[in-house]
């Protein structure tokens, strides 16, 4: 008998694994509508322009690769910490902001959730749907995660009356978790005016919101996507916001991401810096380097421009291949509301797996559809595909 022969086997990440089914597809027609990367016309994850200037400059400038210190690159964290809350309201508020370079955004996530099973009895709540792994690493973490009501599957919209029902009767300094932009899976946010009702309601129960921000300027704007978590932090709401560069900067296997305690004052910030820096420690020690410094240059350089166009571009090409998919058939005109890479097909889980069998067209168990996966050459097999399915049911 081995000393691991009891470890159980827990079958594969679905999202990689369906990945993996997709590359290993040998028919011509394929698509990848699975996978959370941003891909281009030609449906190729290329590296950013500026991201390539920024690591010749790099390559050049760099003296050493001595360690970072715990919390990450201070020039990273602030460049970052402009860019999700504004340059004016950060420089007026980083004494209440506890900032910590992050292992990408999943990693600021952990970071966030361990930091708040040490301190806080609270449960955790997560929008029904969402991005799968947020059960997992907040489970992961030893908190008890629930959800919350968010999207109403038949009408193709946010159930937003029985989401402030289901808030006022939850327990206050409960933790919920919010999408920042371009809702995964739906790409389904809130309004401005829901935002505001959100924030009365989190105010008067004092509920702890954590920003997941995944996509800051893939949705509208930069200026736009990060309006929630200003509003919020402008209302002085003590909160969280964990923050991702892998798809804005296409930066996905650098692993580059932050977390921020928003609290009420420096003395606050310096005992949850504290902690945060103790998690670090004892996880990872301190953060990779390259892909901050990538991040921190772009930003804070004449490059800043460049990235924006590149941005500007990426979202402009979700925003085609969102609309043009809705052009083909009325069933799928509730799609164009969405924002981002995602919106849900509506496909149940059987038509899901009949849709990759029958036609090689490939998309997540919930029915989420990437939109990078569309290009001019396959569009309307997919969307024939997708009516072909649905009526056949
Ligand atoms: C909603 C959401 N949060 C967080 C992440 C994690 O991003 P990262 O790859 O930086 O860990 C993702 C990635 O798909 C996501 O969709």
């Amino acid at each position: 008998m081995g000393v691991f022969d009891q470890v159980p086997l827990l079958p594969p990440d679905s999202i990689f694994k369906l990945n993996t089914s997709y590359q290993a597809d040998m028919r011509k027609n394929k698509v990848d509508l699975g996978v959370g990367v941003y891909k281009n016309e030609e449906l190729l994850t290329t590296i950013l322009s500026s991201v390539e200037k920024a690591e010749k400059h790099l390559l050049k400038e760099e003296k050493a690769k001595t360690y970072l210190p715990i919390e990450g690159d201070p020039f990273f964290l602030k460049a970052a910490g402009q860019l999700v809350f504004g340059a004016d309201f950060f420089s007026a508020h980083q004494e209440r902001l506890a900032a910590m370079q992050a292992v990408g955004g999943t990693g600021a996530l952990r970071l966030a959730g361990a930091f708040l099973k040490q301190e806080m009895p609270s449960k955790i709540y997560v929008s029904d749907p969402t991005w799968p792994n947020h059960q997992g690493i907040f489970m992961s973490c030893g908190l008890k995660v629930y959800s919350y009501p968010y999207y109403d599957t038949s009408h193709h919209c946010i159930e937003f009356e029985k989401l402030i029902q289901f808030l006022s009767l939850i327990e206050k300094k409960s933790i919920l978790v919010l999408h920042a932009c371009c809702h995964n899976p739906t790409g389904i946010d809130l309004t401005p005016f829901q935002s505001k009702i959100l924030l009365k309601m989190c105010r008067d129960k004092k509920l702890i919101p954590l920003f997941d921000c995944a996509y800051l300027g893939l949705g509208k704007s930069i200026e736009k996507d990060r309006a929630m978590i200003r509003e919020f932090a402008e209302e002085g709401i003590e909160m969280l916001v964990a923050f991702s560069c892998s798809k804005n900067f296409g930066l996905y296997a650098e692993r580059v991401g932050a977390l921020w305690v928003f609290v009420e004052n420096y003395s606050i910030k310096k005992s949850v810096m504290s902690q945060l820096r103790k998690i670090a420690r004892t996880s990872y020690s301190n953060p990779p380097k390259h892909g901050a410094q990538i991040v921190a240059y772009i930003l804070s350089s004449g490059l800043k421009k460049e990235w924006e166009l590149e941005l500007f571009s990426m979202r402009k090409r979700m925003h085609q291949m969102r609309h043009s998919l809705c052009a083909y058939g009325k069933k799928h005109a509730y799609l164009k509301e969405g924002l981002g890479m995602f919106g849900l097909s509506g496909l149940n889980p059987s038509q899901v797996k009949q849709l990759q069998e029958e036609y090689a067209i490939y998309m997540t168990e919930n029915g989420r559809m990437n939109f990078c996966g569309l290009n001019a050459g396959n569009i309307e097999y997919v969307a024939q595909s997708l009516l072909d399915v649905i009526c056949e049911k």
